[in-house]
């Protein structure tokens, strides 16, 4: 018996480094994946192909829905469909996030929005869209994607490193209000991974800069974090709520 038999996993923002590979340690795992993407280049493609792989590898039934997280009607909407295809989500992970650069006394107020309305306001708008249901069968699974620049901040990063502290915040709160009926909400908190949004930062700045301060000596694999949001998301998690798990091979501590 797998540990995500019979359970299905949204994941948003689910095409990118860390997503696709939590996409895959669910579908490993047994679970049904609901994988979100936002339909901008060749997404729409990708998110395909990574059903397609999903289905092919472990079996199971895998859909892809395109919903840009900011726009709530559209939101609602995906999760509508979704339960109306899988009847349930026992599984949300608020993975989708972006991230600007700058520093604060340079930043945009339209970059600051930008970051803010999918980091933040779209976490809350998936977020406030699966708790009906999960009360209603009083069972569920919430888990955020905050960042260790959201609890220690790092120069350049202020939009990003707001929203990654309010998210945790906001998770317990929600951690706080849902507990009596079977629901936990916790944050994984990645350190600096080797996939997605850390593709770009150049690899001097790497050696540099990122690479002395993790104690373990190197950045982290997306595995790393697939493996503790399954771990949030399992049964042997579940008298934890509220909790931050950082994912940094020690550079917070
Ligand atoms: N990679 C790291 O080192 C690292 C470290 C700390 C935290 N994180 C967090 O992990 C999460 C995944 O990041 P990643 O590194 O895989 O980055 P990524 O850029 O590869 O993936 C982010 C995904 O979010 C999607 N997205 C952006 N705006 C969206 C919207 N409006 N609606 C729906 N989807 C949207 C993107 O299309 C992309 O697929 C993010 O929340 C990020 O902040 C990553």
């Amino acid at each position: 018996m797998k540990r995500f038999n019979g359970k299905v996993v949204l994941i948003t923002g689910a095409v990118g480094g860390l997503g696709s590979e939590q996409c895959r340690v669910f579908a490993e795992e047994g679970a049904s994946v609901a994988v979100n993407y936002l339909d901008i280049g060749n997404f729409a493609e990708e998110a395909a192909k990574l059903v397609h792989s999903l289905k092919e590898n472990y079996g199971g039934d895998h859909q892809c829905y395109s919903a840009d997280i900011t726009d709530e009607d559209a939101v609602k909407n995906m999760i509508k469909i979704i339960h109306s295809h899988f009847g349930k989500i026992d599984v949300l992970v608020n993975n989708a996030g972006i991230s600007i650069n700058a520093v604060s006394w340079e930043i945009s107020a339209e970059n600051w929005s930008k970051v803010l309305a999918v980091n933040l306001t779209g976490t809350l708008y998936c977020s406030k869209a699966v708790l009906p249901g999960m009360r209603e069968r009083r069972y569920g699974r919430i888990i955020c994607l905050s960042s260790v620049v959201g609890l220690s901040g790092a120069r350049g990063t202020v939009a990003y490193a707001a929203s990654k502290a309010a998210l945790i915040g906001m998770s317990k709160t929600m951690a706080r209000e849902v507990a009596n009926r079977g629901i936990t909400v916790n944050c994984v908190a990645p350190g600096y991974i080797d996939a997605g949004i850390m593709s770009d930062v150049p690899d001097k700045f790497k050696t540099e800069t990122v690479l002395p301060s993790i104690p373990m000596g190197r950045l982290g694999e997306a595995t790393d974090i697939a493996r503790a949001v399954a771990f949030l998301a399992s049964d042997d998690a579940k008298y934890i709520t509220g909790e931050v798990l950082r994912v940094d091979g020690g550079h917070s501590m």
